[in-house]
């Protein structure tokens, strides 16, 4: 079978990595697609807005799956439009992907199933939004409805802070997105992040993972896509996971079924491990990045056979995935100046002497110029190794990291060290 991969960060490198291992791959192409991406598929340069080039390539080639790996073209309906052309598509429908892409649906959704999440309140311009934080204590959450690119989200520790995050919300920093927002009750615990499968009938464990989202070690700093992660995350316990299936990640796969909308794809759960249970914080309509590099480097399973059973809503017909018990960790290569204005084109080089020792290092925003590799984005490398356990993985993925000569560009010291802290007890 021929596959279509879309995307180009290093999600979807680990993706195209683990794809191109399957007994169901033929060929594997990829768009856009980058220099990591390209030692697994054919790159393909297509407009991924027009929907009908997109279905026509994949008649031309014969393309048995597609896989959409970012949000973006989900939400914009490209799997709708795919499907609609009779083709097997891994992600949902833009419908099902307002999960994601509008947080007053999701938070709706919740309150209309008894799915536990923090108290929230969904306003529609400055002055409600000003009024609306007088039902809330300090710290007080602030999220833009759509998709803000990350950004759309503030945790406000004092009134003025909340006050602020509102004007901005309602001033058109964020287009579309802002045109709404949710404020929310602050949740307190520690952040775990839960991947289920779902055909939108069947669900199951696709594994946990925490993500280190501040820029800085020790976790300080502006907030960024995540620079590094590890799998599975030892706070999200036999006992937590089955909770959070159980009260949350089943419940709303029924409840899109039951509303119209069926869910299918990958249902990534941000989740809050509180005193009062686990709480939904937010969902996902696609793999975490870079969350999905460490979950491909357990995942010991054929993950386009996986991927083509749900897409076909015969989940049920497989035998529950499987994971290696031991831990992955990916520390992310970032460009000086990330996450506001990383630096483009400085040189990369030792990535075959990182990888040596077993480090495999996906690659998110790199480009090849005169046959040099170069950084070509905020995130460039993923640096992840494997290990009997956090601290293991961790030392290894830093050795890698340490014969990667790449000057323009930093990385966090300390993914992983609350784990790291936790095992030396
Ligand atoms: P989101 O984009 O919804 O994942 O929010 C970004 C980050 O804000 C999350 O990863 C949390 O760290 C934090 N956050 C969001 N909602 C809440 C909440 N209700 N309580 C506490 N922290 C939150
Ligand atoms: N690493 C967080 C995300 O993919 O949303």
């Amino acid at each position: 079978m021929n596959i279509l991969l879309i995307g180009s960060g290093g999600r979807e490198h680990a993706l195209a990595w683990k794809l191109a291992q399957s007994r169901l791959c033929t060929k594997l192409f990829a768009s856009p697609g980058n220099p990591g991406i390209a030692e697994h598929a054919e790159l393909v340069a297509l407009d991924l807005g027009n929907h009908a080039q997109v279905a026509e390539f994949c008649a031309v080639q014969g393309i048995g799956l597609v896989v959409v790996g970012p949000e973006a073209p989900l939400v914009d309906g490209l799997g709708d439009s795919l499907r609609a052309a009779g083709l097997p598509v891994f992600g949902p429908s833009q419908a099902a992907a307002q999960l994601e892409g509008s947080k007053a649906f999701t938070k709706e959704l919740c309150a209309r199933h008894n799915i536990p999440t923090a108290a929230f309140r969904r306003v529609t311009s400055e002055a409600e939004g000003l009024a609306a934080l007088d039902e809330f204590t300090i710290p007080v959450v602030i999220k833009a409805d759509g998709l803000a690119a990350g950004k759309g989200v503030t945790v406000a520790m004092t009134r003025e802070e909340a006050e602020e995050a509102v004007r901005e919300i309602f001033s058109g920093r964020f287009g579309a997105a802002g045109a709404e927002a949710v404020i929310e009750e602050f949740l307190e615990g520690e952040e775990a992040s839960f991947f289920a499968i779902t055909d939108g009938h069947t669900v199951v464990s696709f594994g946990s993972a925490q993500d280190h989202k501040r820029v800085g070690d020790g976790d300080t700093g502006p907030n960024t896509g995540g620079m590094g992660a590890y799998s599975p995350a030892p706070v999200l316990t036999p006992l937590l996971e089955g909770e959070a299936l159980e009260r949350i990640v089943i419940p709303t796969v029924q409840a899109m079924a039951s509303e119209g909308v069926p869910y299918s794809g990958v249902l990534y759960a941000g989740l809050m491990l509180t005193p009062k249970g686990v709480q939904l914080i937010e969902y996902n309509c696609r793999f975490g990045d870079p969350e999905c590099q460490v979950l491909m480097q357990r995942y010991e399973g054929d993950l386009a056979e996986l991927m083509l059973a749900t897409a076909e809503s015969r989940l049920a017909t497989l035998p529950a995935p499987q994971f290696s018990p031991e831990t992955a960790l990916t520390v992310v290569m970032a460009a000086k100046g990330y996450p506001d204005t990383p630096q483009k084109g400085g040189a990369i080089d030792g990535l075959a002497a990182a990888e040596a020792d077993g480090a495999k290092v996906f690659h998110a925003g790199t480009a090849l110029k005169d046959g040099q590799l170069v950084a070509n984005g905020g995130r460039v490398l993923n640096v992840t190794a494997r290990g009997p356990n956090v601290t293991s993985a961790q030392q290894k993925a830093y050795a890698a990291v340490d014969k990667i000569l790449f000057p323009e560009g930093f990385c966090r010291r300390d993914i992983g060290w609350r784990e790291v802290k936790r095992e030396a007890m």
